[in-house]
């Protein structure tokens, strides 16, 4: 048995003997894919954590994912493998920022993109993905709308409702997604004329405009499994071709840049939960992510309301 094999296999064990589940974002790389109860994009984990029966949770993603399942789930141990895979869109705006904004803009709703802490989400009317953004802007009966932190999201929620929305910072980016450049649509199409362009709704506009197809992580993975097409070019983080190749099996996924290219094409946060690290996250019962009460109520709220909206 390979080192990997024998990994694998300790890490399906622990989770047996501590009545576990692992949670793993489609961005993670191969054998944490392979050892997940369920991959997803973030709102589709958010709900999975919520519903879960589980006495441990592993969120094999970065921190705001393992903050939001833990204030979902109060009484259920979260873990992060790495306290420190953060995320640079989360970074981008904190509870003093927003604060003002809400005070300048006191009747505006306030929708939050995921990807924020748990602080700021306690401020927050709507807590949105990329593949709900849409839909919970068109039902919002407001002409001013408060939306953070991600500026290329917002730049396409605009687009598609119609919209104007005032972006709280002014410019948040995803360190991965803002690097890609018209120019790198031309090489790639060039290498792959007959594959198919899909983008994340986090890449800047002139990626969006050239792409056959925009969604989140997991509606690449349905769109690509369901359109006759068998060859595609992925414009989101590197990872995403793990979980395309697992899901999707018999296409061909081209990366939209690789590292060569560019340091972009790899998250260095979710590269960081490694495989080594979801095993002594599970052994060692280590590190736990706790959100205060008070809160965790607050974000639990907004989701809560997010989810009802999406419903209705
Ligand atoms: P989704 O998986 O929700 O599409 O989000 C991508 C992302 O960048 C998460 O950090
Ligand atoms: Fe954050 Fe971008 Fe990394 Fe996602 S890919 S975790 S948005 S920095």
């Amino acid at each position: 048995m390979s080192g990997i094999e024998e990994l694998i296999k300790e890490v399906k064990r622990l989770k047996k003997e501590k009545n576990a589940i692992i949670l793993g974002h489609n961005y993670m790389e191969y054998g944490v894919q392979l050892v997940s109860d369920f991959t997803g994009d973030s709102y589709d984990l958010a709900v999975k954590a919520m519903r879960t029966n589980a006495d441990i949770i592993v969120f094999a993603g970065v921190h705001f994912m393992a903050e939001q399942a833990s204030a979902l789930n109060p009484d259920k141990k979260v873990l992060t493998p790495d306290p420190e895979a953060g995320c640079s869109l989360s970074d981008a705006l904190d509870v003093k920022t927003l604060k003002k904004f809400k005070e300048e803009y006191p009747r505006a709703p306030v929708v939050l993109y995921i990807n924020t802490s748990i602080y700021v989400k306690a401020l927050a009317d709507y807590i949105v993905t990329s593949s709900t953004a849409v839909k919970i802007v068109n039902k919002i009966d407001s002409d001013v709308i408060l939306f953070g932190p991600d500026a290329n999201l917002a730049n396409y929620v605009e687009k598609k409702t119609g919209k104007k929305l005032i972006k709280v910072p002014p410019n948040g980016r995803c360190i991965v997604h803002a690097n890609y450049t018209r120019k790198m649509v031309e090489i790639v199409r060039k290498e792959h004329p007959n594959a198919l362009l899909l983008a994340h709704p986090e890449a800047p506009q002139e990626i969006i405009e050239s792409a056959d197809f925009v969604g989140s992580t997991n509606q690449m993975i349905e769109f690509s499994r369901k359109i006759s097409s068998n060859e595609f070019i992925v414009a989101t983080e590197l990872g995403m071709i793990n979980a395309l190749q697992i899901q999707v099996p018999g296409k061909t996924f081209h990366p939209f840049v690789t590292m060569e290219r560019c340091a972009c094409a790899r998250c260095p946060y979710m590269a960081m939960i490694t495989l080594d690290k979801v095993k002594r996250s599970l052994e060692e019962e280590v590190f736990e992510v706790k959100v205060p009460r008070d809160v965790a109520d607050k974000a639990k709220e907004a989701f809560e309301r997010t989810i009802k909206a999406l419903q209705e």
